[in-house]
C-alpha cells in the first residue's frame, strides 16, 4: 500500500502502525499527490480540487523548496492540517508562526535576540544542573526496577526549560505541562477534542494574565521581550502577546519531549548504538540522528498564493500544501540507509527544525536540552532495555511517545 492508501487527517492511521515502508513506496512511486477531502475515500483523485483536499509532498527536495517558496505560499490559513482543515488559524497574522512578510521579520528579529547561545549561556548552566538532579533522582527511584521515561524523566525537564526562559511561577509549571499534554499530546481518542480544546483556551487566559503583569514591571524574560516588541512603532496587541505566549510554551515543551523519549527508546532498541555513543567524543552527532530518527512534528502545512510546480503537479492558488518532515527525514536520495539509526551519521541535514523563513525559533535550546539529558544519561548508564509496551500519541501531527517503560543499567 501507498500512504495515498491511508486518511492522513486521522490520527488513527499514525497510532498503532509503522508507516516508514508505505512512505518509502509514496516517494518512489508518486512523491507528490492530491489527498481527497476527509471521508471521501481515495475517489476524488488528483487535481480534483475540494476544498477540504491537500497536497501531500514527500520528497525531501520538493519539502526544502516549499519551505523556501517565500511569498509563494503562506503560513497565514494556518500551518498545521488540522487548523487549515477546520476553517484556517484563528492566530492568524498574531502569532509569530502564521504570520508572514515584513510584520514576521520584525517580530521574529525581535525574539530571536532570547534564543541566541550568548543570551542562554545562563539558562543553559541551570538545564545541565536540572538534569543531573533529574536523572539521579530518576536512577535512584528505580532502583534497578523499570521506570516510565516519559513521566520521570521528560516530563521534568523541557517545560522546566521554557518556564525558567519565560520566568513562569514555580507554583503553576505543573498545571501548564498538564494543559500542554492535554492540548496536543492526548493519548486517547475519545478525550482529544474537548479537553483539548479546554486546554488550549486555559493556557491562553493564563498567558494573557501574565503578560499584564509583565506589561506592568517588565524583567528580562522572554514574555517582558515580546511586551516590548514594536511594529511600526506599535505594541503588540493582548491577544497577540497571549498568543506567542501559547505557541512558545506548546512549542518549547512537547516536541522537545517527544524527541527525548523517542531517542530513549531508540536506544533501547538499538542498544549497540548506545555504547558507540558511549565511546564517543561527543554527544552531538548523535543528537543530530534522535532528532531525525524521533521527526517530532510529522508535518507542517502552508497554503499556496501562486500556481507552484512540484515535480509533474501544479499547486493551484488556494490549495493546501502538506509537507512531510516524517517522510523526506527517510529520504533516501538525502539519507544514506535512511532506516538505521546511526548516531555517527554525518552530514545529517535533517527537516526536524524545518527550514527556511520559519524554521524552528528553539532549536538550539532544544539541542542544549537533548545533549544535556544524553550527556548525562551516558555518564550514569550502560544499558538501556523496553520494560514494557510503548504508548504512542494519538495525532496526526505529532510522533513521539506519552508512556515508555525502560530499564537502565548503570
Ligand atoms: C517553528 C520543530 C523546539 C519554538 C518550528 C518549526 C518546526 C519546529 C518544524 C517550523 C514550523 C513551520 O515551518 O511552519 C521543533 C522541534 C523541537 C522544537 C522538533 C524540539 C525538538 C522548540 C522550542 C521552542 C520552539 C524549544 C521555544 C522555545 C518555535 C517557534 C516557531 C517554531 C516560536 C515559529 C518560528 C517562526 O514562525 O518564525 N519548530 N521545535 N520550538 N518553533 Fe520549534
Amino acid at each position: 500500500m501507498l500512504v495515498a492508501d491511508f486518511d492522513l487527517t486521522e490520527p488513527r492511521t499514525f497510532h498503532r502502525r509503522d508507516l516508514s515502508e508505505h512512505w518509502r513506496r509514496q516517494r518512489a512511486e508518486r512523491p507528490v499527490f492530491w489527498h481527497p477531502a476527509r471521508g471521501t475515500g481515495s475517489q476524488a483523485g488528483k487535481g480534483a480540487f475540494c476544498d477540504t483536499g491537500f497536497w501531500v509532498v514527500t520528497r525531501y527536495d520538493d519539502v526544502v523548496d516549499l519551505y523556501r517558496a517565500g511569498d509563494a505560499v503562506t503560513s497565514e490559513n494556518g500551518n498545521v492540517l488540522d487548523t487549515l482543515l477546520s476553517g484556517g488559524d484563528s492566530a492568524s497574522r498574531k502569532m509569530l508562526a502564521v504570520t508572514d512578510g515584513a510584520r514576521h521579520r520584525t517580530i521574529r528579529k525581535k525574539l530571536v535576540r532570547s534564543f541566541t547561545p550568548r543570551a542562554l549561556a545562563e539558562l543553559t548552566e541551570r538545564i545541565r544542573n536540572r538534569t543531573v538532579a533529574v536523572v539521579d533522582e530518576a536512577l535512584t527511584a528505580a532502583d534497578g526496577d523499570s521506570i516510565d521515561v516519559a513521566t520521570r524523566i521528560a516530563d521534568r525537564l523541557p517545560i522546566e526549560a521554557i518556564c525558567d526562559l519565560m520566568d513562569v511561577p514555580a507554583a503553576d509549571r505543573p498545571q501548564l505541562l498538564s494543559w500542554n499534554k492535554a492540548a496536543l499530546s492526548a493519548d486517547e481518542a475519545d478525550t482529544e477534542a474537548f479537553e483539548s480544546l479546554i486546554a488550549r483556551q486555559e493556557i491562553l487566559y493564563y498567558f494573557a494574565e501574565l503578560c499584564e503583569r509583565r506589561r506592568r514591571s517588565p524583567g528580562l524574560d522572554v514574555v517582558s521581550a515580546l511586551a516590548q516588541v514594536e511594529v511600526d512603532g506599535v505594541p503588540l496587541a493582548e491577544d497577540e502577546l497571549a498568543l506567542n505566549c501559547y505557541s512558545l510554551i506548546l512549542g518549547g515543551d512537547e516536541s522537545s519531549r517527544m524527541s527525548a523519549i523517542t531517542g530513549i527508546r531508540a536506544f533501547a532498541d538499538h542498544p549497540e548504538q548506545w555504547q558507540t555513543l558511549r565511546a564517543a567524543p561527543s554527544v552531538d552527532r548523535g543528537i543530530e540522528e534522535i532528532l531525525r530518527w524521533s521527526t517530532p512534528s510529522m508535518h507542517f502545512a502552508r497554503t499556496a498564493v501562486r500556481p507552484i510546480r512540484v515535480g509533474s503537479e501544479v499547486i493551484e492558488p488556494g490549495q493546501i500544501i502538506t509537507l512531510w518532515n516524517s517522510s523526506a527525514d527517510f529520504d533516501e536520495t538525502v539519507f544514506a540507509e535512511p532506516d538505521v539509526f546511526d548516531v555517527t551519521r554525518h552530514p545529517n541535514p535533517h527537516l526536524a527544525f524545518g527550514h527556511g523563513q520559519h524554521f524552528c525559533l528553539g532549536a538550539f535550546l532544544a539541542r542544549t536540552e537533548l545533549r544535556a539529558l544524553f550527556g548525562e544519561l551516558r555518564r550514569r548508564v550502560s544499558r538501556i532495555e523496553l520494560a514494557g509496551e510503548p504508548k504512542r500519541v494519538y495525532s496526526n501531527f505529532l510522533f513521539g511517545y506519552s508512556s515508555l517503560p525502560v530499564r537502565f543499567s548503570r
